[in-house]
């Protein structure tokens, strides 16, 4: 038996922003946007529009990709930072909602890195009970923390929710490894710092520690490195090498960081996924909605070995190799 990714599934918000009307409200234009970083458009929900909205029709689609149902799930493990409330948590939200009874909920708070840590937790119970069904969900509401005045951060992210259901089977799409880091101590380069118990929110709250703080170049040095170390790590771990990746799915968080990415793999950007540019940046939703995305366009082909990277505020880090 073996650790397979048993279907995927991912939603975003009808309503798409191009840079061009971003370009109406702030001093910022498309040739900028889309050199500095290969966006050209992104998803932002409407008022009203909450993580549940898009997490509960992409674990839908993953569960019927996965030929079971709600009530066949022993787990839900969701990637976010923006559930709906606070209390209860996104995953518990989501279990009502899909009606999964049985499933232990939780979330998983590692940012831009949820998805991949979500799947890191699931491989680990599934070697301890194979006979588990887990669903793992990543993505964001980030639009909500966004400040439409400051267009160092407004530009670059976009709102998506993408699932996997994973169990362990004879065949399917093998899960090789999974491998995590983390770095507190550079915490300052990516935050929110408010609604937390450091700075809660009260009568007098400061709008502005709603939303996200970011050392853009600082990250871009960072995710580099960081990507390249833990995806070694990982490869190392299921025995291969970077010679015998066919396909990257990486982290969409700028195309330049996708592109030295590739640079540093040695890849063509044929093998690389790209879904940055009708994205943006969906945080923990960026690798379960390209993994989908790949998973059913002729990106992906049975026999791949794909490696899948990314990186977040916390810092954090992770990638998982598999085998299609
Ligand atoms: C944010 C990022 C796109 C900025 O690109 P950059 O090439 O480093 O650009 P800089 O921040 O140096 O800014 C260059 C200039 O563009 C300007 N600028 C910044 N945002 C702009 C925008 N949206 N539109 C137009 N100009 C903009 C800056 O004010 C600066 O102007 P100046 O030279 O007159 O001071 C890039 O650093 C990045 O993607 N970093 C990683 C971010 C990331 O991955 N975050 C998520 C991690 S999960």
């Amino acid at each position: 038996m073996y650790n397979v990714i048993l279907g995927t599934g991912s939603a975003a918000p009808d309503n798409v922003v191009t840079n061009h009307d971003l370009e109406k409200i702030m001093d910022t234009n498309d040739e900028w946007i889309v050199q500095r970083t290969g966006i050209k458009s992104r998803h932002i929900a409407l008022p009203g529009e909450k993580f549940s909205d898009f997490a509960v029709p992409a674990a839908q689609q993953a569960l019927a990709r996965s030929g079971l149902v709600a009530a066949d799930l022993d787990m839900i493990l969701a990637g976010t930072m923006t559930p709906d409330q606070l209390m209860p948590s996104g995953a518990c939200t989501v279990q009502a909602l899909l009606g999964a009874d049985k499933a232990t909920a939780m979330d998983i708070c590692a940012a831009c890195s949820g998805f991949i840590y979500g799947l890191s937790i699931a491989d680990k119970y599934l070697k301890c009970d194979p006979s588990l069904n887990i669903l793992v969900i990543g993505g964001e509401i980030v639009s909500h923390h966004l400040d439409w005045d400051d267009r160092t951060t407004a530009v670059l992210f976009g709102d998506a929710v993408g699932a996997a259901v994973v169990g362990a089977r004879e065949t399917g799409h093998r899960l090789l490894a999974v491998e995590t880091g983390s770095n507190g101590n550079l915490g300052d380069l990516l935050y929110i710092e408010g609604t937390g118990s450091k700075t809660p929110v009260t009568k007098d709250f400061d709008i502005d520690n709603n939303y996200i703080k970011m050392r853009g170049r600082e990250i871009f040095k960072h995710a580099i490195k960081n990507m390249v170390e833990v995806s070694n790590r990982a490869l190392a771990s299921a025995g291969k090498t970077v010679d015998q990746v066919t396909k990257i799915i990486p982290h969409q968080a700028n195309m330049r960081i996708i592109e030295m990415l590739a640079k540093q793999f040695k890849k063509p950007m044929d093998e690389v996924f790209v879904n940055i540019d009708r994205y943006g940046n969906t945080s923990a939703g960026t690798i379960p909605v390209a993994l989908n995305e790949a998973a059913n366009s002729d990106f992906l082909e049975p026999g791949d070995l794909v490696l899948m990277t990314v990186f977040g505020g916390g810092l954090t880090w992770a990638a998982a190799v598999i085998e299609w």
